[in-house]
């Protein structure tokens, strides 16, 4: 399979399953215990269908919004995900690359394979920072001076991962950061020749804001679940979330909130956007998914604060039918990691410019020219039969 025979992101799915070990691919693609609330996000968007308009002249639309204080060129980002160098030994720098050639918000992860100051330097388009709280209250401050000193645009808080969820896929395949060769597992590696001559012979695999800090995950292997629940802060709460948006001063994004509850205490402590999430299933299995949950929120807090929402997005329509159902953008992480995991930057640029036309090719399908457009009015829930 190549690179042009990708279509759509189930495709880039199957590549990617192709030219990675099991243990990096499971990583990528898996989620929490039975999986069901990875699906689930997913299919939520089946459960509702678009009412077109036809007749509407749409020889000229504009997908452009406004996301956080910076224009975006389609309502869509790119979430932040961790150890990018172990899909792809171009990590976090194709990413950020290819959403600067298309005009989009991207994230890094606390646990990025780039370091702060060098994405900064890569890209002047919109991005954000994920923090997660350490229980090393130095290496916290330290990463948030750093994204002011390099001028990110927001950071993002994630609160949905206080212990890890239980990854049933990477306690089978030992899974590690950094990745390491395990007798269950190194036949997958042998033959995946290309992934790991790149990972042994091209640049280390590092995490560049953390190991001034920590050897934790770079020089010392841990699974993700032992770094979660050894070195992130378990008595972090709303008071904690307040201190560090005063800290950080920027615009502010609580990721990982799902109820509408929480989202209120979010607008009270002055966050600028939700990111309506469950981590993509890879947490809380059981949890609702981000686009059942997103008329509550919508009717809570819509018009307060921005609602971002993460997770299950294959597709363009899936991207108009949060919005329709009132989220200012849609967000997503394996939308383009399996793209990256599959062929670099080469691959996120396909994958980004195939969901721009389906973007595209929907907004004209659907007879509306304008973001603003995208309203309730046009969402119908499917019958029950
Ligand atoms: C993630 N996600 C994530 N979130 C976060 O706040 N910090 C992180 O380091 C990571 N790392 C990470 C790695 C991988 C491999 C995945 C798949 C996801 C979650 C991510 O930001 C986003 O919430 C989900 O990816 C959304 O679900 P979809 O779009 O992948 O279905
Ligand atoms: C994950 C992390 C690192 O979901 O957030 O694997």
């Amino acid at each position: 399979m190549r690179l042009n025979d990708c279509h759509n992101i189930e495709d880039f799915r199957r590549l990617a399953k192709t030219r990675l070990p099991f243990p990096v691919f499971d990583y990528i693609d898996g989620g929490a215990d039975d999986e069901l609330t990875k699906a689930r996000n997913i299919s939520a968007y089946d459960t509702v269908d678009l009412v077109p308009d036809v007749l509407a002249g749409v020889a000229d639309i504009d997908t452009s919004c406004t996301i956080l204080g910076r224009k975006s060129a389609l309502p869509l980002m790119l979430s932040p995900t961790a150890v990018q160098r172990a899909f792809h030994w171009q990590g976090e720098t194709a990413v950020a690359k290819a959403a600067e050639r298309f005009g989009l918000w991207f994230g890094i992860s606390s646990l990025a394979t780039r370091s702060i100051e060098e994405i900064a330097e890569l890209t002047s388009g919109p991005k954000l920072f994920q923090l997660y709280v350490h229980k090393d209250a130095g290496l916290n401050t330290n990463m948030i001076e750093r994204c002011q000193a390099s001028g990110f645009d927001a950071l993002a808080l994630t609160v949905d991962t206080i212990v890890s969820g239980k990854r049933e896929r990477c306690l089978r395949s030992g899974f590690t950061t950094p990745p390491r060769f395990t007798p269950a597992s190194i036949w997958s590696y042998a033959t995946r020749p290309r992934w790991t001559l790149d990972y042994l012979f091209r640049e280390e695999f590092r995490l560049p804001n953390l190991d001034t800090h920590v050897s934790e995950g770079s020089s010392k292997p841990v699974s993700i679940a032992e770094y979660f629940n050894t070195m992130l802060d378990t008595s972090m709460d709303w008071d904690t979330a307040a201190a560090i948006r005063q800290q950080w001063g920027g615009k502010f994004v609580l990721k990982g909130v799902m109820s509408a509850g929480d989202a209120r205490r979010a607008v009270d402590i002055g966050a600028d956007a939700i990111m309506l999430s469950n981590h993509g299933g890879r947490q809380l299995d059981g949890s609702r998914a981000p686009f059942d949950q997103l008329p509550e929120i919508a009717e809570a807090v819509g018009g307060e604060i921005e609602i971002i929402c993460d997770g299950g997005v294959r597709r363009g329509t899936h991207t108009l039918k949060a919005l329709c159902s009132g989220a200012t953008a849609a967000s997503g992480g394996r939308l383009y990691l399996y793209a990256l995991a599959g062929a670099g930057q080469d691959g996120v640029e396909r994958a980004i410019s195939i969901l721009k036309d389906e973007i595209e090719r929907g907004m004209r399908l659907m007879g509306v020219t304008r973001i603003g457009a995208l309203t309730a009015g046009k969402l119908r829930n499917r019958p029950l039969i």
